[in-house]
């Protein structure tokens, strides 16, 4: 039997996050939450687990443009970020504008398309925030957030470094260490099949019992085995093969 289709790799271990995120979404209330871990820690496929998780029990899950995640950069200002939000929200609805990148989009009208639905969730991945946008995006759109008749989950995730400036509004902060022992075997053993050639059963094991004391390099064979193993079908995505 071959390996014909492509699955995406899904998340493996992280179980106590994923269990707190249910509580979180099961209790709509507004809330402010960061996600913090070192580069590779897995915050992005966390939050991509939030955003599957959250669309089944309802949630209207706001992202950027064409299905991206919304990210802070230091180009990221008031306008770009608010245009950005609104066109999220309005992709669902009927409205014909979602389309239109370059009009000015203010605070409010971020609100009331939040208001529109029964409970939004907000996933920026990413906060590379310029001194400008900071003060705004802490004291006036998380301030208007509390305003919202919505429950708003805004989950924001980075290293904790640019998160820093966040910290004392948060509700809580959800920091990703790295995976233990069992979790990265698993995860080698997910994505055995998808490498040339192969990895061996022994191979897993050297990489286990040698990359365990070494988060930051397991972080890394994170980052670099699905690229390895990315099929030329499915460019876009990490994938696994899934047996026909
Ligand atoms: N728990 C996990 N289960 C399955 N795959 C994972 C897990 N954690 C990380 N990965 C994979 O490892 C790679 C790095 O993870 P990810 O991009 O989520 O890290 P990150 O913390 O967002 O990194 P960065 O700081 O660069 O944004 C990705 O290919 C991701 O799918
Ligand atoms: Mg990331």
């Amino acid at each position: 039997m071959g390996y014909t289709l492509f699955a995406p790799i899904p998340l493996l271990g992280r179980r106590a996050e994923v269990s707190h995120i249910d509580t979180l979404l099961t209790q709509p209330e507004s809330r402010f939450v960061l996600v913090s871990g070192a580069v590779g820690m897995g915050k992005s496929k966390l939050l991509r687990e939030c955003d599957s998780r959250a669309g089944r029990c309802g949630w209207m899950v706001a992202k950027g443009y064409e299905d991206e995640v919304l990210r802070v950069t230091h180009e990221t200002n008031q306008v770009t970020f608010c245009r950005q939000l609104w066109c999220s929200l309005a992709a669902t609805s009927t409205s014909t504008a979602v389309k239109t990148p370059n009009i000015s989009i203010q605070v409010d009208q971020v609100l009331d398309r939040i208001n529109a639905f029964v409970k939004v969730l907000v996933l920026i991945d990413g906060f590379h925030v310029s001194p400008e946008f900071s003060p705004w995006f802490k004291d006036v759109f998380l301030a208007a957030l509390k305003h919202c008749r919505a429950p708003v989950l805004t989950m924001v995730a980075d290293i904790s470094a640019e998160l820093t400036a966040l910290e004392t509004l948060a509700d809580e902060q959800i920091n990703l260490g790295p995976l233990d022992r069992a979790e990265v075997r698993e995860y080698f053993l997910a994505i055995k099949e998808l490498v040339a050639p192969p990895l061996k059963e022994t191979e897993i094991e050297t990489y286990v019992e040698q990359g365990s004391p070494h988060p930051d390099l397991l972080a890394g064979l994170l980052r670099l085995l699905p690229l390895a193993a990315r099929s030329e079908s499915v460019p876009a995505q990490e994938c696994m093969r899934v047996k026909s």
